[in-house]
């Protein structure tokens, strides 16, 4: 959620706030440690939170524990990473035998091949696997390889799309809309990149047609930030068409919807092919991992006979951990799990339902916001700005990005993530989540429970009128 205002917002009268301290006294203490270790006492943003973050001490199933031993309904899901909830016992096997037979080989093994194969027989445009460490590494390299291969220097990126913090994405995805860098980002870099507005195909070929030097468009295909601004199929089949016409590489980011929508990502649920696919979360089962997959000519740039053969100099790639034993395993295990099972399916069943059984507490309640989203993901829309606005229109892509990733103000963003935890369930910052596999109707009910007295304890403090 982009928040408005830089200051300390003043909770000292806030009820929700004297609670969440109430119960939470050793996330407190640890906060105090963690700020004198850490910027800002965290390590990653999305984690920020005041007063201070929950600490969790362990994780199982669709649930979670903080320190002062609260259970949660959890839809923080690993960032995303854990479709089949916390500690699947087949993963948690696999990565315990592994971890007897050593943790870092420094050496090509086979786990990495069953791995890999497993992402070409899943993906459906996976003519090649090269595996990161990272989302944000699997992005850069997509990047650098379509670049490599139609020698153009541009990439064209999304307005409010999240391709994870490198230089090339690092804004233009909650703030800096008008592509100028964030702090410490290249001027030269923010140059090459081209920022076109999505939902908007005659726009896209306007920016596509006056720079005709494009390696690659980049898109989240279910929409920015997993579908907070959502992409409806026409566009994606006519970027298609558009970048086909014109020699530019089709990246699908992947990252979040690959094995969550369906086993073969977006791209199979969408009939869409891009040139290059990157991914994440779900494809390491849990622990750190990245891909790029794709065209098979354009992996090339990588080999080296191929490279040679065709006179070009190979792309460089290294990484200390690119498919490391534990997140071969745990990967190969899950992928194994999601193209074998209706996992996919269950994780969106029950976010339909969830939002349906959201959307009805804020029916009820007479509260203007909209819950929506699509696949396993449901988004809060809070409507900073008091629009006459339906789930119904968000999903059919009649709001940009403008609307949906608009300024919130902090002390509603922040007291709504408390109130939910007050009452047992943690969602993430979007605030929303990601769902689950192996969610439940009782997590079903705490969670539509804990948004009605979060509300009205909302209401109470003026937050909602
Ligand atoms: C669509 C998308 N791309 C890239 C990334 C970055 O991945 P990572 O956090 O593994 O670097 C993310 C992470 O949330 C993402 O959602």
């Amino acid at each position: 959620m982009n928040h408005e205002g830089e200051t300390i917002v003043n909770f000292s009268d806030s009820r929700i706030v004297a609670e969440y301290r109430r119960r939470t006294p050793g996330s407190a203490e640890l906060a105090k440690q963690a700020a004198a270790v850490f910027p800002g006492g965290v390590t990653h943003d999305g984690r920020i939170l005041e007063p201070y973050p929950l600490y969790v001490d362990r994780a199982a199933g669709s649930r979670k524990w903080d320190v002062d031993g609260h259970e949660y309904v959890d839809y923080t899901g690993g960032h995303g990473a854990l479709l089949l909830g916390h500690n699947h016992p087949r993963v948690v096997e696999a990565v315990h035998r592994q971890l007897d037979r050593g943790t870092h080989f420094g050496s090509c093994h086979a786990a990495e091949i069953r791995w890999g194969e497993w992402v070409e027989r899943l993906v459906p445009s996976a003519e090649r696997v090269r595996f990161t460490s990272s989302g944000t590494e699997a992005t850069m390299m997509a990047m650098r390889l379509a670049r490599a291969f139609t020698g153009k220097p541009k990439v064209l990126r999304f307005l409010g799309h999240f391709h994870g913090w490198h230089d090339h994405a690092a804004f233009g995805v909650g703030s800096h809309f008008d592509g100028t860098p964030t702090p410490g980002v290249l001027a030269e870099v923010a140059g090459n990149v081209v920022l076109a507005p999505p939902g908007n195909l005659a726009g896209t070929r306007a920016v596509l047609d006056q720079h005709p030097d494009i390696a690659a468009a980049i898109i989240e295909p279910t929409g920015a930030s997993w579908g907070q601004v959502p992409v409806l199929k026409d566009f994606l089949v006519g970027l298609r068409e558009l970048t086909a016409q014109r020699g530019v590489q089709l990246i699908f980011d992947e990252v979040i919807s690959g094995f969550r929508c369906a086993p073969g990502g977006a791209q199979e649920c969408y009939d869409v092919r891009p040139d290059l696919t990157t991914l994440a979360k779900i494809l390491a089962g849990g622990l750190p991992g990245g891909a790029v997959v794709g065209r098979k000519d354009i992996l090339d740039a990588l080999d080296m006979q191929q490279s040679a053969a065709s006179g070009r100099e190979k792309v460089p790639h290294q990484g200390t951990f690119n498919a490391n034993p534990l997140s071969a395993v745990a990967g190969a295990t899950t992928l194994e799990i999601v193209g074998g099972t209706d996992v996919c399916q269950r994780a969106n069943d029950y976010a339909a339902r969830l939002r349906e059984e959201l959307s009805r507490v804020l029916r009820d309640d007479h509260v203007p916001w909209a819950v929506y989203g699509s696949f396993s993901g449901f988004h809060i829309f809070t409507n900073p700005q008091k629009l006459d606005i339906t789930a119904a229109d968000i999903e059919a892509g009649k709001h940009d990005y403008r609307v949906l990733k608009a300024a919130v103000p902090r002390s509603l963003a922040t007291k709504l993530r408390l109130g939910m935890m007050i009452h047992g369930v943690e969602i993430f910052s979007w605030p929303g989540g990601p769902t689950s596999a192996v969610h439940t109707d009782d997590d079903l009910r705490q969670t539509a429970d804990a948004f009605r007295r979060t509300l009205k304890m909302l209401r109470e403090e003026g937050e909602i009128a």
